[in-house]
């Protein structure tokens, strides 16, 4: 197996490689909205909204249990929220970023003035060490968050003790597409991306990590293989925009 987790530069355990996960994202935090939106052409808003429709059925359930973890600035989350019917339960909105989060609960938290529009309630959490109770949740929910994880079996582990049996789980990252259209995209991914990244954020680690954690992400057959070995029955991935990015579907097995 080639990746456990990803492992930012210098970090030598997944303590480390977490910490520095975490730290990165909170000094790229005021940047990241606008950033996300110029180096993706805002195609990032197309996948949003194609992960949040695949699970329509289960978002319509008032009493339904969602989470969103590794929800950062929110754009998942609120996403999610628009198949939420008025007065459904609020999801929960996890993340380890306390400026990512901040930044997000301004965008999907309650407002006065919105009775009964659906929210979210932002709550600061490690996802691989979730403060829920086992078999309490219908649906997780995780959008370009669990390649940052330091330990992926750890993470699916996790999210398996949460999720109810029969939860569904949806997990929305980049991928590596092949052929030549893959070609042209390591090209764009490899040196373009991080050139702009600097340029904006005026920081050379956070956009030469994006690229680096991409290529440790397993492949699609690698991570169907470890939501199995997880406990995910029904595992599958939908490519996105010629496999850039791509959907990982599964539902926690009846049976541990
Ligand atoms: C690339 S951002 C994605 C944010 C948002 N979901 C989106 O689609 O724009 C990744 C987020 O995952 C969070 N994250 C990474 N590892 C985490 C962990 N172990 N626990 C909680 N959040 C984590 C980071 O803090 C960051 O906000």
């Amino acid at each position: 197996m080639s990746a456990t987790g990803a492992k930012p530069a210098g970090a030598v355990d997944e303590a480390g490689a977490a910490r520095a996960v975490q730290q990165m994202f909170d000094s790229i935090a005021p940047r990241y909205d606008l950033l996300n939106h110029v180096l993706s052409a805002s195609v990032d808003r197309l996948w949003w909204w194609k992960t949040a429709r695949r699970f329509k059925p289960i978002l319509a359930q008032p009493d339904a249990a969602v989470l969103d973890i590794c929800c950062g600035t929110g754009d998942m989350t609120l996403a999610l929220l628009k198949h939420r019917p008025s007065g459904a339960r609020p999801i929960l909105a996890a993340d380890f970023s306390r400026g990512m989060l901040a930044r997000g609960a301004q965008k999907f938290g309650a407002r006065q003035s919105d009775a009964g529009k659906p929210f979210a309630v932002p709550l600061e959490a490690d996802a691989l060490h979730l403060p829920l109770r086992s078999a309490s949740i219908d649906l997780i929910v995780t959008a370009f968050g669990f390649r940052n994880l330091a330990n992926y079996e750890a993470g699916l582990r996790e999210f398996a003790r949460v999720l109810k049996p029969g939860g569904q789980l949806g997990i929305l990252d980049f991928s590596e597409p092949g052929g030549l259209i893959g070609k042209a995209y390591a090209i764009y991914f490899r040196r373009v991306l991080p050139a702009i990244g600097r340029l904006i954020c005026g920081k050379d680690g956070p956009y030469s990590y994006l690229p680096a954690s991409v290529e440790r992400f397993p492949q699609p057959p690698e991570m169907l293989s470890l939501m199995q070995a997880a406990g995910y029955a029904e595992s599958a991935w939908q490519p996105y925009t010629f496999g850039i990015a791509g959907l990982y579907t599964a539902t926690r097995s009846l049976v541990p």
